[in-house]
């Protein structure tokens, strides 16, 4: 990974990529928290350890993002694929949200932030869903930063359901073809309720895996990426701010000069 990182980090960035506090902060981080299993495995513990750890992480980083200005924060928290992992760890994964809330809920309304989910949250057991249910009702009139849980959350299947949903506004006559744009198709994702903010600025990914693996593929395709090797329980304000520091030596473009 340190080849892969002096690839993916320019020699500037190497040099020059200190946080400035006064400096740009992305106003929207999205996050594949990566690492959990290894982590653990590490330390001869169970891989639910790493999560019960990662979970503690969450509540780090939220804090430290709100205290930066973030203003949103997508964290990839169980994807539409993780039910192919073993029952207990899928039990176990379905469980720490309701841990998750019951610990920092008191911490989440002090810091007046929003609960928010996107991902297929029907399909989802019935106590999990309520959990997290409670905590976006808890949170609904809250006003500061957005703090969004993927739950079993796949990209390429909300793609999907976002075109099933404007064909059949093309086929009612609601909308012609030549009147949709691209945020026709912002307006039905799942992230629609972020607004202007609905794409993320940064991604950040841990753990040294260098992949998108389905995570907000449309939202995400002006963003700056950030891979690091940290595993995600170990990851810390400071690597946060790093990260922050990174992006704010970068130049966006969007396609132009
Ligand atoms: C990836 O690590 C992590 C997950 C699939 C779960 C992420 C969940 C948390 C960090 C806790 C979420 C907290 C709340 C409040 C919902 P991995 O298991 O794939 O790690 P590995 O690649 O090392 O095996």
């Amino acid at each position: 990974m340190k080849f892969l990182n002096r690839w993916l980090t320019t020699k500037k960035e190497e040099t020059s990529n200190h946080f400035d506090q006064e400096g740009k902060i992305p106003q929207h981080i999205a996050v594949i928290m990566d690492g959990n299993g290894r982590w653990a495995q590490k330390r001869m513990l169970p891989r639910i350890a790493g999560h019960k750890e990662g979970m503690e992480t969450v509540r780090r980083i939220a804090i430290a993002a709100d205290d930066l200005g973030v203003k949103a924060m997508t964290l990839y928290a169980f994807s539409t694929e993780n039910w192919k992992r073993p029952t207990e760890e899928v039990s176990f994964l379905m469980k720490l949200p309701g841990d998750f809330f019951q610990l920092f809920m008191p911490e989440i309304q002090e810091r007046n932030m929003q609960i928010k989910l996107i991902g297929f949250i029907d399909q989802l057991p019935d106590s999990t869903r309520r959990v997290v249910q409670n905590a976006v009702d808890a949170t609904v009139n809250n006003t500061g930063m957005v703090l969004t849980f993927a739950l079993n959350y796949g990209s390429r299947a909300e793609i999907l359901e976002a075109t099933k949903s404007i064909a059949q506004q093309v086929k009612d006559g609601q909308i012609t073809v030549e009147e949709l744009s691209e945020d026709s198709i912002n307006q039905e994702l799942q992230t629609a309720f972020l607004g202007q903010l609905q794409d993320p600025d940064l991604m950040i990914r841990t753990s040294g895996e260098v992949r998108l693996s389905n995570f907000l593929c449309w939202q995400l395709a002006y963003s700056e990426f950030y891979f690091t090797d940290i595993l995600w329980p170990d990851f810390s304000k400071e690597d946060l701010q790093e990260a922050i520091g990174v992006y704010q030596n970068r130049h966006r473009r969007y396609g132009g000069l």
